[in-house]
């Protein structure tokens, strides 16, 4: 895939996104109680929550979109508040819903995108090009919008986001209603993003959607910020592991001997334990060879987010 579009730009998004206290209600409705969020330069952060956890509505905050009723907020350095051009202009705002005008065609959109941020007119068509290609829509630049798919709509959406070089990069459930293969290159355009130095936060109730996506992970609750966690995998702390073994009784009985505090074995004869990180798994694999397990397969169990979610709610009981 051809990323040079992202990576000739300088994206300087100076200290990325940084709210403290944000807080908005809509009548008696406490959608967003006290968020703190720090959405760094260079990586991508995940804002995970249950539904009406308050994830759209502190995005549209920080997209200047909603005013808060208390808090500060910066968004590449300016406040939506007093600057929002500023923050508009260097922000790219993707909804978790395509609202478009049904019956412009994809380039159309983009092309009216862009020419409202005032892009120079002459780059406009070559720019609205390399972006149909970006999310694989060029077969479809000038189909009217209205017959695009869920997904296809979701990756209009991201190109319209990205029309003006943002560097601050705000995706409200970007990953839903993408298939597989969409999700996987959303994934690559996200990190080369990052890598350039744009600052991406990522919404998403569903955790699976967000483990590779994301670098961190900001938990949200009723409305608060609850945790903030690094999901890099080497520095992800003790988590649960899965050891399958041709033979599950064999297994056991190594395990035990090597003192290692173990669950039982599943259906397939696969045994879960805790362990503290690559290191400890990769002597634990080596341990097993040495005794002459038949080992199939050492994997963590689930992905990262998910167990810093359980982590999570384990500790909160
Ligand atoms: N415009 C609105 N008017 C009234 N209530 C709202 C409005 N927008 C959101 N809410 C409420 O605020 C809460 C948080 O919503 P939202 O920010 O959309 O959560 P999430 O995106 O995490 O699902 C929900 O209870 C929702 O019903
Ligand atoms: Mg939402």
């Amino acid at each position: 895939m051809d990323y040079a579009l992202i990576e000739s730009n300088d994206l300087d998004a100076g200290t990325g996104v940084v709210a403290r206290g944000v807080r908005r209600t809509f009548g008696d409705v406490v959608a967003v109680d006290s968020m703190d969020l720090d959405v760094p330069p260079g990586r991508v952060t995940a804002l995970v929550g249950p539904n009406g956890s308050g994830k759209t509505t502190l995005l549209l905050v920080l997209a200047t979109l909603l005013a808060p009723d208390a808090g500060t907020v910066t968004v590449a350095g300016a406040d939506p508040r007093t600057d929002p051009w500023e923050v508009r202009r260097r922000t790219g705002w993707m909804p978790d819903a395509f609202g478009t005008w049904e019956t412009l065609t994809c380039r159309e959109v983009l092309e009216t995108v862009a020419a409202a941020y005032r892009l120079p007119r002459a780059g406009i068509r070559a720019r609205v090009d390399e972006l149909l290609e970006l999310v694989h829509l060029a077969d479809l630049a000038d189909r009217p919008t209205q017959v695009l798919s869920r997904g296809q709509k979701q990756r209009l959406g991201l190109a319209r986001a990205l029309v003006h070089s943002p560097a601050v990069l705000l995706l409200d459930e970007p990953a839903s209603g993408l298939d597989p293969r969409s999700r996987i290159e959303l994934r690559g355009i996200v990190r080369d993003l990052a890598t350039a130095g744009a600052a991406v936060l990522v919404s998403s109730h569903v955790l699976a959607e967000l483990d590779t996506l994301a670098d961190r992970a900001v938990f949200v609750s009723g409305g608060c910020t609850v945790s903030v966690r690094d999901l890099d995998v080497a520095s992800a702390g003790p988590r649960t592991w899965t050891v399958r073994a041709l033979d599950a009784g064999a297994l056991e009985r190594a395990l035990d001997a090597l003192g290692r505090v173990h669950g039982d074995p599943g259906v397939d004869g696969a045994v879960e334990l805790e362990l503290t990180g690559d290191d400890d798994a990769a002597s634990l694999l080596s341990a097993l060879v040495h005794d002459d397990v038949p080992v199939v397969s050492l994997r963590p169990s689930g992905g990262v987010l998910e167990q810093a979610y359980l982590s999570l709610t384990k500790e909160r009981q």
